[in-house]
């Protein structure tokens, strides 16, 4: 069954730190995710983002517990196919892991499904064929694919009758080399939606971390960020200015500009305030000089936030 219950949001949610796998630092329970899940519906934010490979079932699993308390019709599911997950004996291991995923959501549909990234590409497009015209996707999505890539998959997808719906990748102040690439425009040009993940720096790009109060000590992105502390501390001084001005907070605004690029914000959430914080980002309109200031600013920090997973596009 599909959610029928009208448009998209203008903002993802996303489960990854739901998954406790050691990327976030501390552990989440239901308990504590519970209310988050409420704020969000209770917000109309019903896009919820995940992958069997965020804690191994573990997001899903909590997730589709969330969700079994609420209609299918109200909410949207984006959930993804992980390469490096693939059972090496399945005949289609694609539609494999789609079993399992739905399996802990409780669902028959995923409103998306992705191609989590493009190691072996483009077999895995076409070992998710059989699943998309069987009508238990909504959208077909590639993530972190190359524009060379999504058009190599894209030209496999058109001669089955099928195309890529929607592109989700690491896109925020500090990396933008999907706009630089031309993979925004590639998107625009043909009506697919580009979900930008990690808009927030996974928490660099809030002020809520800083040298006094850094990320968790182990956790990968304490890894990652934290030695970038004082230059993140002066990127965020100055978008703190933009954001008073409107009455926002730095994530707002920071969540505000990947919108005003047009692309669909994934927002990952762990406590209320930032569900709430996310629905009242889409509220603030920033001016293209706010924006090229914002640009600017994180230009001259000059930070490398690539990471494992992900490759520069090009
Ligand atoms: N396709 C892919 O390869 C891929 C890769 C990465 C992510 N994703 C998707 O994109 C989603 C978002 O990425 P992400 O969760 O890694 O990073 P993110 O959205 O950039 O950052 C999320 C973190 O930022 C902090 N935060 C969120 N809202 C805040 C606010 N209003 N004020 C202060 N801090 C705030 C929270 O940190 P604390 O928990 O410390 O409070 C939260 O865990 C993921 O959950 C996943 O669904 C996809």
């Amino acid at each position: 069954m599909q959610n029928n219950s009208g448009n998209l949001p203008k903002i993802a949610l996303g489960a990854w730190a739901w998954g406790n796998d050691g990327t976030f630092g501390g552990k989440l329970t239901a308990e504590e995710l519970r209310p988050v899940f409420d704020a969000a519906m209770e917000e109309g934010l019903n896009l919820w983002d995940t992958a069997y490979v965020y804690g191994m079932g573990a997001s899903e699993t909590v997730l589709g517990e969330f969700l079994s308390t609420v209609p299918r019709e109200k909410y949207f599911i984006s959930d993804k196919f992980t390469p490096q997950c693939a059972d090496p004996s399945a005949e289609n291991a694609v539609t494999e892991m789609y079993k399992i995923s739905a399996g802990l959501l409780g669902t028959d549909y995923m409103d998306f499904y992705w191609i989590h990234n493009p190691v072996g590409a483009p077999e895995w497009v076409r070992k998710l064929i059989p699943l998309a015209k069987s009508g238990k996707i909504g959208k077909i999505g590639l993530s972190n694919h190359s524009l060379a890539e999504l058009k190599e998959a894209a030209a496999i997808l058109e001669k089955e009758g099928l195309r890529i719906s929607a592109v989700q990748n690491h896109y925020s102040l500090l990396n933008r080399s999907s706009e630089t690439s031309g993979i925004l425009d590639y998107c625009k040009e043909n009506g697919i939606i580009f979900f930008s993940y990690m808009v927030l720096e996974q928490g660099a790009l809030t002020g809520k971390y800083d040298a006094q109060h850094p990320f968790p000590e182990g956790s990968d992105r304490g890894n990652t960020y934290n030695p970038m502390l004082p230059q993140l501390e002066k990127l965020n001084a100055g978008i703190k200015e933009i954001a008073d001005s409107h009455g926002a907070t730095v994530a707002q605004t920071a969540i505000a500009w990947a919108m005003a690029k047009g692309t669909l914000p994934i927002i990952g959430v762990t406590k209320p305030y930032q569900v709430q914080d996310a629905a009242a980002a889409a509220r603030i309109e920033l001016t293209e000089g706010e924006m090229e200031k914002m640009e600017k600013m994180a230009d001259e920090a000059q930070l490398n936030v690539i990471r494992y997973w992900e490759k520069e596009m090009k």
